[in-house]
């Protein structure tokens, strides 16, 4: 007997190519990792996969993940496999475990493991030895990397709220270098948080120039998601324009019930910089909840005003698992003291790694800021061990395929699924990814699309979502009849041109 002439054969499934054309019934097959055929293919596979009635469609993009460590600690990725994901850009909102020196490590104990995980072990320095060592784990799904600004200004000159000094910057540039010729798609901020929120514009059009001298982008959480929603977007669209770099806006959002509707503002400062010739894109999620660390919003146990006690659940704690899933209202309740007492008091004792869950978005804007023509899908999800993440962790891209394009039809399905693939691999440079055709790598996702929904909720966020029989990974089954399997086949891409 002959050796088959192909790795997997899926065969009479509808390609839906990820370039946005109409679906077609055609077979697909895979041989050394990448895609030998699309058509009508003849020949012996290994395995033969029937996707009669199923949807055939390039492995999903994440373009906003926090999976830096979790990428360490469970490379299978198994509630991002799941999903049909087969690619996670890291590194955002300036956060990162590299470059790794003694202010990095009190970086993430001071909180940013709330947000990232526990690290082992730090067994680098350099951002491209810590892609060294993603490499090594030999992780599920394909990783790419974003530099983060915050983890580069800490590591230089920790918390200090002030511009860099001479020496410093020089420092986080060449940091930044090093990162970018190792791979690293872009710069990435968290202009919310501590430090990024230290760094004025120049810093950060200084940095950028960096990247794009490398060909990168410029990836930011911005300064302000609520009253100063149009000024932060702004101020993006400034980055970029006087630097040269590409623009990301991250989970583009209008925050607080007071700023619903501002997304009809923001939007068209987006439009008006594209027409002037400002490549300006954006991600979001498909949740009304966003997440972020508690410390975040409630600095000193105080809540930015605009958000009420019992908008904000606990999502995930390091000790005190009781309060896991509660209302900070109720946690008040439980502790007998006032909203403001109780959350400094769960802060301290949880040495800041909290996960808040807040309920601060219109239904109006997120379906607005869905369907802008820029606009990808990045799950932002948390990765937390333990507690009750933001459902979007296990749920946004079967929610976008099942919720929103086949129930609500914001979009087709073919367009639904080129927000997630062709789009971000173009603008993140993923070469040979994002398309079903002949010679790009086999990220595929295989799904049926009268089915596929997610079932993660905010009570019981860690479920699997249903539709999803099978997930390959350079041409390796990640998941298989739905659940997902080690394959150890991702690879960590570095920017292409
Ligand atoms: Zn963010
Ligand atoms: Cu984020």
């Amino acid at each position: 007997m002959s050796e088959p002439r192909y790795d997997v054969l899926i065969r009479g499934g509808n390609v839906i190519d990820g370039t946005g054309a109409a679906q077609r019934q055609a077979d697909v097959a895979i041989a050394g990792g990448r895609i030998a055929a699309v058509g009508t293919v003849d020949g012996e596979a290994a395995r033969v996969i029937d996707a009669t009635g199923l949807a055939v469609a390039p492995g999903f993009i994440d373009v906003h993940s926090h999976d830096d460590v979790a990428l360490l600690n469970n490379p299978t990725l198994d509630f991002k496999a799941a999903q049909g994901v087969t690619t996670v850009v890291c590194g955002n909102c300036g956060l990162g475990p590299a470059p790794a020196n003694e202010r990095l490590q009190q970086f993430f104990q001071r909180g940013v493991e709330g947000i990232l995980g526990p690290v082992r072990e730090f067994a680098w320095q350099s951002l491209g030895e810590f892609y060294e060592a993603v490499r090594a784990t030999r992780p599920g799904v394909n990783a790419a990397f974003l530099a983060p600004h915050g983890s580069l200004r800490v590591a230089a000159m920790g918390w200090e709220r002030r511009a860099p000094t001479t020496d410093e910057m020089a420092t986080m540039k060449a940091q930044l270098a090093e990162g970018m010729a190792a791979g690293a798609i872009g710069l990435s901020t968290g202009l919310m948080y501590v430090p990024g929120t230290f760094a004025e514009t120049d810093e950060l059009i200084e940095l950028a120039r960096v990247a794009a001298g490398f060909g990168g982008l410029y990836v930011s959480h911005i300064r302000n998601e609520g009253d100063g929603l149009l000024d932060s977007v702004r101020e993006a669209i400034r980055i970029g324009e006087e630097s040269g770099a590409p623009v990301q806006i991250s989970h583009h959002k209008a925050a607080a019930r007071a700023n619903w509707g501002l997304t009809q503002q923001s939007l068209p400062l987006i439009d008006e910089a594209r027409a002037r010739g400002v490549d300006v894109t954006i991600d979001a999620y498909p949740y009304t909840a966003a997440s972020t660390s508690l410390a975040a919003i409630a600095r000193g146990g105080r809540l930015v005003p605009v958000f009420q006690p019992a908008d904000i659940m606990v999502a995930s704690v390091k000790h005190q698992h009781q309060y896991e899933g509660k209302r900070l209202d109720e946690v008040a309740e439980m502790m007998d003291l006032p909203v403001e007492d109780a959350t400094k008091r769960l802060l301290d004792e949880e040495e800041n790694a909290v996960v808040a869950v807040m309920f601060i978005m219109d239904e109006g804007d997120v379906s607005r800021v869905l369907q802008h023509p820029t606009c990808m899908i990045g799950s932002d999800g948390i990765p937390s061990p333990t507690g009750k993440p933001h459902p979007r962790l296990y749920g946004t891209f079967p929610r976008v395929l099942g919720h929103y394009a086949r129930e609500e039809r914001l979009y087709s399905l073919e367009e639904a699924v080129r927000r997630m693939t062709s789009l971000p691999a173009a603008t993140f440079r993923l070469t040979d990814r994002g398309e079903l055709r002949e010679g790009a790598w086999a990220d595929v996702v295989i799904f049926d699309p009268e089915r596929v929904a997610a079932t993660a909720t905010y009570e019981d966020p860690r479920q699997y979502p249903t539709g999803i029989p099978y997930v390959l990974v350079n041409g390796e089954f990640v998941v298989d009849g739905g659940e997902p399997i080690p394959a150890g086949a991702g690879q960590v891409l570095a920017r292409g041109s």
